[in-house]
């Protein structure tokens, strides 16, 4: 029996971004609960959160100043109940995001922290001392510039891994573990169905504290991999390298293990949640049931171009690479990473990428996560203004690339769009009306909204049109749901050397089926022979509407981009 997570597609929300109720240019939690039919109807089965607690917005909310609360702009903690009731009630599952690594620095926890050195709470984030009239070591922020902040009024450092805003709690103190603990049970004692878990790898840091042994600076890395043309592979590899090793010493360190085992432990207290880990690292599934439910298969999107080789080498070693009873869970984009179209389109079959994209997410093995608006086509929004950015990290790289590289400022804004996050969490465009029907005509909506609502990618114009990618959505994940093989099934790639298409199976021996899934990724056709023990499939799913044929397995065709699953039939 598989339980609700490795059945259920994840639908993620950027809860300032996904329905304004009141106006004020901001998503609230009463609009996101006016849109929940919206879900249901899409055919979703549970929803992510990105952080939703009252935050200064230093890091757009994952700088948390009170872990037990909803922000005031997204309404009151009874808003958030009631969102979460009514998700239930329309059986989807809601789960939140989980910030360990860090506070924000105005929690109240670190205003102690900071107070006086004899202070209780001193211990709970990490102070040191300054080494030479400088910060502790050499270690940088993966944000940019060191990873210490001077504090005068103690006149010592503290350790933020991310922004100075945000300072990295102190994991070594028990008394922290048992303050976030009793956050995780405050959630799960309000019925929310499990947590995605911020940023696990940095949650410990080396105790020695040794300097890095990178000769570059950061801002050299970044100069000199900038500087690269496409063709130096070799340099480019060597000084992507050189940026890991930066980090050696901040990552990754063995005691995490022991918390997140802790930390399962806490949660299966509670019967049917789930916790999935913002990591690529395998080892977060420990045993395969002692960490993390799920782990994201990032490896899967870190390409500019997804090929059928790209995903059958990445499927082959992920799958192999699970420990014993360990569940996949793949996705193509989330709210720090480009849009799915922007990604991967080729800017001349966007449309036809945009379903291969989904096809992929429905069709391989493991749980998928889509991130809001992707199913209208939702596009990166490039920026046209500094003034305009919320991103911190598009800000920090602007000004750095202007005054410590001297980079005009158009160079240094399309380097900002590409670093910062902004342009791909932009207000949810609901329909061809003012602000796309996300805020009344005339309000400013907290960031830009993308003008492209009026050309059709939006909700309402898609709804009525058959051959909408809303459509397609909704129709594939409808299929997803009535076709258990898909689901349940084991991966078993074909026609591995094929370079246009992607073919494999999905074998449910449970449920006595199996599907056939080609996803020509490529704008050729192609005639295919399939050698398998059955010679004739039912077609479930086209994207050329074929469904109901009987399709004979040793001579196939299929149409440029076109995505076709069939149910394997008995030999006739
Ligand atoms: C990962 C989050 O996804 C990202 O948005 C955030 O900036 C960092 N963690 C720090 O919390």
């Amino acid at each position: 029996m598989l339980a609700w997570w490795q059945k259920a597609v994840f639908y993620q929300i950027y809860p300032r971004s996904f329905a304004d109720s009141n106006g004020d240019g901001i998503s609230d939690f009463p609009g996101m609960t006016a849109r929940l039919d919206y879900l249901q109807d899409l055919g979703i089965d549970a929803v992510w959160l990105s952080p939703h607690y009252p935050s200064p917005q230093f890091d757009c909310g994952y700088d948390i100043s009170d872990y037990e609360d909803v922000a005031p702009e997204y309404g009151t903690l009874d808003d958030f109940k009631r969102f979460l009731d009514e998700a239930h009630r329309r059986n989807i599952r809601v789960i939140l995001d989980l910030v360990l690594n860090h506070t924000s620095h105005e929690h109240p926890w670190f205003l102690e922290s900071r107070s006086s050195r004899d202070n209780p709470k001193r211990d709970w984030y990490i102070w040191r001392d300054g080494k030479d009239g400088g910060p502790p070591n050499n270690w940088y922020s993966i944000f940019g510039g060191s990873a210490w902040e001077y504090d005068p009024t103690t006149d010592q450092y503290y350790y933020h891994f991310f922004l100075k805003e945000q300072p990295d709690l102190n994991w070594r103190n028990p008394e922290v573990k048992k303050a976030m603990f009793d956050v995780v049970r405050f959630w799960l004692d309000m019925g929310v169905d499990g947590f995605r878990l911020d940023a696990v790898s940095t949650i410990f840091e080396d105790p020695e504290m040794p300097d890095h042994p990178v000769q570059f600076t950061q801002l050299d890395l970044y100069k000199a991999l900038l500087a690269l043309r496409g063709e130096e592979k070799e340099r480019a590899a060597y000084l992507r390298a050189q940026r890991e090793e930066l980090f050696k010493y901040q990552r990754d360190m063995p005691e995490v293990h022991e918390l997140m085992q802790e930390l399962r432990s806490v949660v299966d207290e509670y019967p049917d949640r789930v916790l999935v880990g913002e990591s690529d690292q395998i080892a977060f599934y420990g045993d395969g049931t002692n960490e993390l439910h799920l782990v994201f298969n990032f490896p899967l999107m870190r390409t500019d171009r997804l090929t059928p080789a790209w995903v059958r080498a990445n499927q082959r070693e992920r799958l192999a690479a699970l420990p014993p009873g360990a569940w996949p869970c793949n996705t193509l984009g989330n709210h720090d990473s480009p849009r799915v179209i922007s990604h991967f389109g080729d800017g001349e079959h966007d449309a036809e990428w945009a379903r291969i994209c989904l096809a992929l997410m429905l069709t391989l093995k493991g749980t998928p996560f889509l991130y809001y608006g992707e199913e209208i086509g939702m596009t990166d929004l490039p920026l046209q203004d500094i003034g305009q950015f919320r991103d911190m990290l598009g800000v920090r790289a602007y000004h750095a690339f202007v005054q410590e590289m001297g980079m005009s400022h158009e160079e240094a804004l399309a380097i900002a769009n590409q670093v910062g996050r902004d342009k791909c969490r932009t207000p949810m465009q609901w329909a061809n009306a003012p602000n796309a029907g996300f805020s009344p005509a005339g309000v400013q909506t907290w960031l830009p909204v993308n003008p492209n609502y009026t050309q059709g990618v939006n909700v309402q114009d898609q709804l009525d049109d058959p051959d909408s990618l809303l459509n397609f959505y909704r129709r594939m994940l409808r299929l997803r749901r009535e076709t258990p093989a898909l689901i349940a099934g084991e991966y078993e790639p074909l026609h591995e050397d094929a370079e246009d298409y992607l073919a494999f199976l999905r074998h449910s021996e449970a449920d006595g089926q199996t599907c056939l899934v080609v996803l020509n990724m490529s704008d050729r056709s192609h005639r295919l022979h399939f050698d398998l023990e059955a010679t004739r499939a039912r077609c479930l799913f086209s994207s050329r509407t074929r469904e109901g044929t009987v399709d004979d397995l040793t001579e196939l065709f299929i149409a440029p981009f076109e995505v076709y699953i069939a149910e394997l039939t008995h030999r006739i």
